[in-house]
């Protein structure tokens, strides 16, 4: 059995939700109060003990490999000062975490920028993905901890999935399965962006993922599907019918990073959170 410590982050994709901001800067850059997007999602791959960080990224990209190396300049400028605090988390990931990057040069699906992946994770690691518009919050476990119990359970694939309402269906992959233990489900079907007539049930994957590394064959032989894009979610369906997903319906709050209503509302949370905030 393979520990996991490998995390994938998908950040390629071009933002089209948030232009123009998006025309030169990536939208995992886009600031939650004072830390970026990809910062939360990255604690929560390290709080689960996911330490070697794989970033799958493109051209425009630029800002996150420099948000994640170190700046002397600017650490000098405030070495010794109240400042430096500001710098401490990021500091923090950066001393216990590895972290590696691969482009993704033609933006053809999440599928494909997981498998770019391959060379990073190897042919028999299970690993984790986070997709960093997908802002999680928890009181207890993160989702990815709750994720990763399950992964020790079952030792299969397991995605995050939650109730949606019908508007939001034809955006999301939809599960179908067994409930096999409270919150628990043995996936048997998936369908990527269905229309409401063809959706399997109200179930939606969010943006966290522990896959098996029978994912890449998988997604090496299947071809493009929803948007003409390679599908994640073709690839775990071939697993699913094999009774090899399982879907958590997660603890936490969701926000979508990606719509401006949830990002305005992530940033009223955290504010609101951390009330005492202050620069
Ligand atoms: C991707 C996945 C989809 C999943 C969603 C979660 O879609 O393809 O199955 O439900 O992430 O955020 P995208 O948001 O990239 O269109």
């Amino acid at each position: 059995m393979h520990t996991l410590t490998k995390c994938l982050f998908p950040v390629a994709g071009y933002g089209t939700r948030f232009l123009p901001f998006t025309k030169s800067m990536p939208k995992e850059m886009l600031p939650i109060i004072n830390k970026p997007l990809i910062h939360y999602g990255v604690e929560e791959a390290v709080v689960a003990g996911l330490n070697e960080l794989c970033f799958i990224t493109s051209r425009n990209k630029r800002a996150i490999d420099d948000y994640f190396d170190v700046h002397y300049e600017l650490e000098q400028q405030v070495a010794g000062r109240d400042q430096a605090r500001h710098l401490q988390d990021i500091q923090d990931i950066m001393d216990n975490t590895c972290i590696s990057f691969v482009r993704q040069r033609h933006i053809l699906g999440l599928g494909n920028a997981i498998l770019c992946g391959k060379t990073l994770i190897g042919d028999n690691c299970p690993f984790g993905v986070v997709l960093a518009d997908d802002l999680c919050f928890n009181e207890g476990k993160n989702v990815m901890q709750q994720l990763m119990d399950l992964y020790n359970q079952y030792q299969c694939s397991v995605v995050a999935v939650q109730e949606l309402s019908p508007e939001y269906i034809p955006n999301f992959g939809i599960v179908t399965g067994e409930t096999i233990a409270d919150g628990t489900i043995r996936v048997s079907d998936m369908v990527e962006k269905p229309s409401l007539d063809q959706a399997p049930s109200n179930l939606g994957i969010v943006g966290r993922y522990i896959l098996t590394p029978d994912i890449f064959t998988l997604l090496e032989n299947i071809s493009s599907g929803v948007n003409n894009e390679i599908q994640i979610t073709d690839a775990l369906r071939q697993q699913a019918m094999h009774g090899q997903v399982i879907a958590c319906v997660f603890k936490g709050l969701r926000f979508d990073c990606g719509s401006t209503k949830d990002y305005i509302a992530a940033i009223n949370y955290c504010y609101q959170k951390h009330s005492g905030h202050q620069n």
